[in-house]
C-alpha cells in the first residue's frame, strides 16, 4: 500500500509533535509512531526543561554551564542560539497548553540540577514531561491536516539505493523519498512517500542492560540513517544518570530526578557517609560524568551494588509538593523517603550523539531531518547539561519546521518508489535467537563499554559484537520483516557504532572516560 504526504514524521515525542503543530497548517502531515503517541522518552521526563527567564540567570551563564558540562567540545554557535532562543520556545509550549509549576508570587517556580549555577529548571512537579506531552497529544488529535499512524514501524527510509543506484558514504546528493513502514493491520510493509522526512526516533538506551528509557528507545533512528549512510558523529558519548533507583528486576530502572539533589538531596555511601566532596567541589551537584563516574567509584571501593541518596531532611512538604511521582513510586517498593534513604545506582541515560545535523535540523541526505534525543546538533559536546534535551528538541523541532515550510514548495514528491522487496524471506518462528541475543548484546554493553572503559574491554566488545552482527544480519535477509528482528538490528547497530567511535577517541574527555588515556588535569 502507497501513502502521500509533504511531511513525514518519524517518532512522536516533543520533537515529533512540536514540529508537526508548526508544519500543519502548510501541508499534509503523517506521523508514525512504532507505539502508543505518548510512550516516548518525553511522556517520563521529570525534572524539567532548561530555560533563561529572570535575573539573576542570564544567556552567558547558561551558556558557560552547558559548555562547561560539555567539556569544550560543543559547537559554540549552536549553544548560543539555543539558549538565546530558550525563552521563546518555553513560551511556544505555554502556548500550545504545558503548565509549568509557580510559586505563590506567581512567577515560575525554576528549579536547579546538576551542573547549573542558577535555578533555571521549569518543571510541572516531577512530571514534566507527562505534562509537555498531554499538551502537544491534545494539539495534534485535533488538527485536520494532522494523521497520526500508531504502532507503526519505520524500517528504512528511502533513497535512490531503492531505485537501484549505488549508494556509498561518498555519494553527492542522496536524497530522502520517504520511508518503508510495517503496517500492525496487514503484516506488511507500505510505502510513505513525501516531500520531507523528519526523524525524531529518540534515544537508544535500550542498547544497555539498565536504563532509564522507555522500551521504545532502540537507536531505530541512527541505525536506519548509517544505513542510508547518513552522518552520524559522537555516539561515544553515552549518558549514565547517577541516581536511578536500585531495584533489581526493574525495567525501565526508575529514574529519581537529579531535581531532587537540587533541592538539597544529599548521595551517601552504603555506610551513610557523604562522598562527593571527595570528586568535586559541586559536590552532589556536580555534572552528571562527574557524579556517575564518582558512585561507580564508591560502589567498587565498597562492593555494594548501589549507594544512597538522602532526601530526609528536605521535609514532608516539599517531598509531597514537589516529588509525589517518585514518593509514590518509592513507597509502592516499600521505601518511605521521607524517614529512609534512597538506594540508587547509575543507568543508562541519554545519547549525546546522533545524526549529524545543521543548525536546521539537515543531515546530508537531502529531504531529510532530524530532531531530538536522535540528533546530534553540537549543543552537548561529551556531556549533555540537566535539562537541555527537552530544550534542544523544542528549539531545533521549531528551527526544522521553519526551515521546512519553505523547503517543501520546492520539493517533487517522486511516485516512481518500488514496494519493499520481501523476496527469499521466511517465517521467523525462533523468538528465542531474537531475546537471547539481546540479552548477549546488553551484557557486553554494560560489561565492557559502560562508564569506564579501557582499549581492552572496547576490544573484547567489538569482537563479541561482531558475531552477533553476522548472526542477525542472516536471521534479518532469511525473516519475513518483524518489529522485533528489526530492533535488534538496529541496536547491535548502534552498539557498534558507540564502541567503534569509543575506539576512535584517543582521550578521556567528558562521558567517554578510558583508564588507557587519564583525563589531563
Ligand atoms: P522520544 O520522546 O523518545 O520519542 C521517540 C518517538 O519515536 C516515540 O514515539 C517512539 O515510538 C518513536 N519511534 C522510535 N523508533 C521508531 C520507529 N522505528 N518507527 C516509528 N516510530 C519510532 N530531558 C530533559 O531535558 N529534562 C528532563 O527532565 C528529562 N528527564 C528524563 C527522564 C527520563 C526517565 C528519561 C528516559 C529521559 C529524560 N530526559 C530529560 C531526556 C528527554 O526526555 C529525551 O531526550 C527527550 O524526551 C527525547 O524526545 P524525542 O522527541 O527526541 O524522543
Ligand atoms: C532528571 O530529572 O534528573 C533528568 C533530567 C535530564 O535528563 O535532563
Amino acid at each position: 500500500m502507497k501513502h502521500y504526504c509533504d511531511f513525514l514524521i518519524i517518532g512522536s515525542g516533543i520533537a515529533g509533535l512540536s514540529y508537526a503543530l508548526k508544519v500543519a497548517p502548510h501541508g499534509r502531515v503523517i506521523i508514525l509512531t512504532k507505539s502508543n503517541l505518548d510512550e516516548t522518552a518525553t511522556h517520563y521526563a521529570q525534572g524539567g526543561i532548561a530555560a533563561v527567564m529572570y535575573d539573576p540567570d542570564s544567556y552567558e551563564k547558561h551558556i558557560h554551564d552547558t559548555i562547561i558540562a560539555g567539556a569544550g567540545l560543543n559547537n559554540e554557535k549552536v549553544v548560543r542560539f539555543t539558549i538565546e532562543e530558550s525563552t521563546e520556545r518555553i513560551k511556544d509550549l505555554i502556548e500550545m497548553g504545558a503548565m509549568f509549576d509557580r510559586n505563590i508570587e506567581g512567577d515560575f517556580d525554576l528549579a536547579r540540577e546538576g551542573g547549573h549555577s542558577e535555578k533555571r529548571i521549569f518543571h510541572h512537579k516531577d512530571q514534566t514531561g507527562a505534562e509537555i506531552q498531554r499538551a502537544l497529544t491534545l494539539q495534534i488529535r485535533e488538527h485536520p491536516n494532522i494523521t497520526v499512524l500508531e504502532n507503526y514501524f519505520a524500517i528504512e527510509i528511502i533513497t535512490q539505493h531503492h531505485l537501484g543506484v549505488e549508494i556509498t558514504r561518498r555519494s553527492p546528493n542522496i536524497t530522502c523519498y520517504g520511508a518503508y513502514v510495517l503496517n500492525p493491520n496487514t503484516g506488511k510493509v507500505d510505502t510513505f512517500i513525501s516531500k520531507l522526512t523528519l526523524i525524531a526516533t529518540g534515544g537508544s538506551g535500550t542498547v544497555y542492560g539498565s536504563t532509564t528509557n522507555p522500551v521504545v528507545a532502540t537507536g531505530d533512528g541512527v541505525s536506519i540513517v548509517y544505513r542510508a549512510k547518513g552522518e552520524v558523529e559522537n555516539m561515544e558519548f553515552v549518558q549514565f544518570h547517577p541516581t536511578s533507583l536500585y531495584s533489581p528486576g526493574e525495567t525501565p530502572a526508575f529514574l529519581i530526578t537529579e531535581a531532587i539533589r537540587g533541592a538539597g538531596a544529599i548521595l551517601k555511601t552504603i555506610k551513610g557517609e557523604e562522598f562527593m566532596q571527595k570528586y568535586d567541589e559541586r559536590a552532589s551537584l556536580a555534572p552528571r560524568d562527574i557524579v556517575a563516574r564518582a558512585i561507580d567509584s564508591e560502589m567498587k571501593l565498597s562492593g555494594s551494588d548501589h549507594v544512597f541518596l538522602d532526601a530526609r531532611h528536605l521535609g514532608k512538604e516539599k517531598l509531597l509538593n514537589h516529588f509525589p511521582t517518585i514518593y509514590a513510586h518509592c513507597l509502592s517498593k516499600g521505601i518511605d523517603i521521607l524517614r529512609d534513604m534512597i538506594p540508587v545506582v547509575p543507568a543508562a541515560h541519554y545519547q549525546c550523539g546522533g545524526i549529524k545535523i545543521d543548525e536546521f535540523g539537515r543531515n546530508n541526505i537531502g529531504n531529510l531531518y532530524a530532531t531530538g534525543e536522535v540528533a546530534c546538533s553540537g549543543l552537548h559536546g561529551a556531556n549533555r547539561l540537566a535539562s537541555n534535551s527537552l530544550l534542544e528538541a523544542a528549539v531545533f523541532s521549531h528551527r526544522a519546521a521553519m526551515h521546512a515550510i519553505q523547503a517543501v514548495h520546492g520539493v517533487e514528491q517522486n511516485i516512481n518508489i518500488p514496494e519493499w522487496d520481501s523476496e527469499g524471506t521466511v517465517l521467523n518462528e525462533e523468538m528465542v535467537l531474537i531475546t537471547q541475543t539481546l540479552r548477549e548484546l546488553n551484557s557486553i554493553m554494560s560489561s565492557y563499554v559502560g562508564i569506564v572503559r579501557s582499549n581492552l574491554r572496547l576490544h573484547r566488545a567489538f569482537t563479541r559484537l561482531n558475531i552477533l552482527y553476522d548472526e542477525t544480519e542472516e536471521l534479518f535477509k532469511r525473516s519475513v520483516v518483524t518489529k522485533e528482528i528489526c530492533e535488534l538490528r538496529n541496536m547491535i547497530n548502534v552498539g557498534y557504532l558507540i564502541i567503534r567511535m569509543a575506539q576512535d577517541r584517543k582521550e578521556s574527555r567528558g562521558l567517554h572516560y578510558s583508564l588507557d588515556y587519564p583525563p589531563v588535569k
